[in-house]
């Protein structure tokens, strides 16, 4: 294998950092999360869990992945063991394999969904109908979904819906080969160079609309209560009850996991590509403050206040359920309503793609990692090979996208395992590698003093907060999915099929680890632990 990869400059390295925590969480996850958990005083709860849990976790992955980085891995299972000397240490980094394998499948799915809509919009595609349920209906038949048109209001909506799924199947390929052809070009000459792109091209674009929605006014003079300032009232104004209700606090942890990226194997894999001693503490905040700026200013302006200021906010309440139907069937019929709407459209659906695919990035990184390092693929051909993977498990989730492959994918993957792997590891970090030497390794190089009191807040404070998460996950949130409650009959075989496929997974990922760990210990480049 030849020399490490590296960065190639510190601009580089925030933004193609910044590039993995900003994604589709800031503008569609966001929003959809504020208004439904208390709109401003869900900002309470996330503050304090961005600074208990959010910062102190990102360090301790920044800090575990230049360690594990200097003994030459980029992926967790061998960062594990680094830092906890045991067989089972490898086995635990699976983690960090496994949930990027499962949401990199999903991901660039609703990845595509964007560059579609970025083109349909440009063309014109759907224009002609204003009204929600058309633009629910050509939503899903995108999507293959059937769509009832026995009701008038979707067949008479004058549009064309697509009769076939073979444009969203297209549209995956193109945009899973140009995830496969960057990751090809490596970290600096692939990852980086895009980042340098579109990080720029994306504040751009998000500065431009955070302008136009917040000129809209009142658009329709007829209806007063729906304004802009009332959107911007509905995402900010506190609702106090939702700060005792620990759903709201549960809710509120699980977007700052989701929105850093953390507890993925994905923080520690691009940390690995720092040299020892360059700064972590600085950098690493400095991300996260990029990511919250983007998520907080920029995702909290756009398309709630948006789409209260066209259809107010009882109507915004029931069509943002779901942040799917808010950005691909609410932001649709609202671009109609509005002057200049084809150009401010495509912007908005090439503001997610490019979110979106610096994100896909990070997520394919350690399992490119993965391969290059512990089974000795060439870059080219660990690319292909996550391609074919991602292609092969993408199947069942393009086609039975409705009996819900796409939700249990991201349920048990991008929400319930990042939680469990972000308690293992800061258990690990704080006390069996140990706070004395995890707070060298993070404050080492520091651009900036790390405040003593964050050697407390990671050895307690976080680890306990993440156990009592943990704690309520396991007693109340899973024992209902795990009976399938709230599941269509019709669906359970599906949703027990999506399971096996990640059961399944999850012990392949195991063989792949052992095998490449027997193979390292008899072969030459026998470990140096
Ligand atoms: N942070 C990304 C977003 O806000 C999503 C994400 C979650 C992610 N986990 C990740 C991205 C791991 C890269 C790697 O949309
Ligand atoms: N599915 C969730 C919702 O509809 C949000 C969500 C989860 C999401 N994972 C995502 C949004 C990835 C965008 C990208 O509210």
């Amino acid at each position: 294998m030849g020399e490490k990869e590296r960065w190639g400059t510190r601009v580089g390295l925030i933004l193609a950092m910044s590039g993995n925590a900003v994604g589709l969480g800031n503008f569609l996850r966001f929003p959809v999360q504020a208004a439904q958990n208390g709109g401003g005083a869900f900002m309470i709860p996330y503050f304090i869990c961005f600074l208990l849990l959010g910062i102190p976790l990102m360090w301790v992955e920044w800090s575990i992945g230049r360690h594990g980085g200097k003994y030459g891995h980029s992926s967790t299972p061998g960062m594990m063991e680094r830092i906890w000397d045991h067989p089972a240490a490898k086995y635990v980094g699976v983690l960090g394999l496994f949930m990027p394998m499962i949401v990199m499948i999903y991901y660039t799915y609703i990845e595509s969904w964007s560059l579609g809509y970025a083109i349909f919009t440009a063309t014109g595609g759907y224009w002609g109908a204003t009204e929600f349920a058309p633009m629910q209906a050509f939503l899903h038949s995108y999507q293959g979904i059937p769509i009832d048109m026995a009701n008038p209001e979707i067949a008479n909506a004058g549009i064309s819906y697509f009769s076939s799924i073979w444009p969203a199947y297209i549209l995956f390929i193109i945009t899973l080969a140009c995830n496969i052809w960057i990751l090809s070009k490596g970290v600096s000459g692939g990852i980086e160079v895009m980042a340098k792109i579109a990080m720029p091209t994306l504040f751009l674009f998000a500065i431009v609309l955070v302008i136009r929605v917040l000129t809209l006014g009142t658009p329709d003079p007829s209806i007063p209560e729906a304004s802009i300032a009332a959107g911007m009232g509905f995402v900010w104004n506190p609702v106090p009850e939702a700060l005792t209700d620990p759903g709201v606090w549960l809710a509120a942890a699980g977007q700052v996991f989701f929105t850093l990226s953390l507890g993925f194997g994905s923080i520690q894999c691009y940390a690995s590509y720092l040299r020892e001693n360059d700064d972590i503490a600085l950098t690493g905040l400095a991300t996260g403050s990029v990511n919250e700026f983007a998520e907080v200013v920029l995702g909290g302006t756009l398309a709630i206040p948006a789409a209260v200021a066209f259809f107010g906010i009882e109507r915004t309440q029931e069509l943002a359920q779901s942040s799917f139907d808010l950005a691909f069937a609410v932001m649709p019929s609202l671009f109609q309503q509005i002057p200049g709407g084809q150009f401010f459209g495509a912007m908005w659906f090439a503001l997610l793609f490019l979110a979106g695919i610096t994100s896909s990035l990070a997520i394919g990184q350690p399992i490119m990692a993965f391969l290059q390092e512990e089974l000795h693929m060439s870059r080219n051909k660990a690319a292909l090979t996550l391609g074919a993977l991602v292609f092969v498990g993408c199947q069942p989730v393009i086609f039975y996208n409705q009996q819900g492959f796409l939700s249990e994918f991201d349920f048990w993957a991008g929400t319930f395992g990042l939680v469990v792997f972000a308690t293992i590891e800061i258990i690990l970090f704080a006390w069996v590698f140990g706070i004395d030497r995890g707070w060298e390794e993070l404050t080492r190089g520091a651009d900036m003093k790390v405040p003593r009191i964050f050697r407390t807040i990671i050895k307690y404070v976080t680890p306990t907060m993440l156990l009592v998460i943990l704690g309520s996950w396991v007693f109340s949130i899973l024992p209902p999915v795990l009976r399938y409650e709230g599941v269509n009959p019709d669906y359970i075989p599906y949703v027990r099929a999506a399971r096996l496929m990640m059961i399944g997974i999850f012990i392949a990922l195991c063989a792949a680890v052992a095998y490449a760990w027997r193979n390292r210990t008899n072969g030459p480049g026998a470990t140096d632990a």
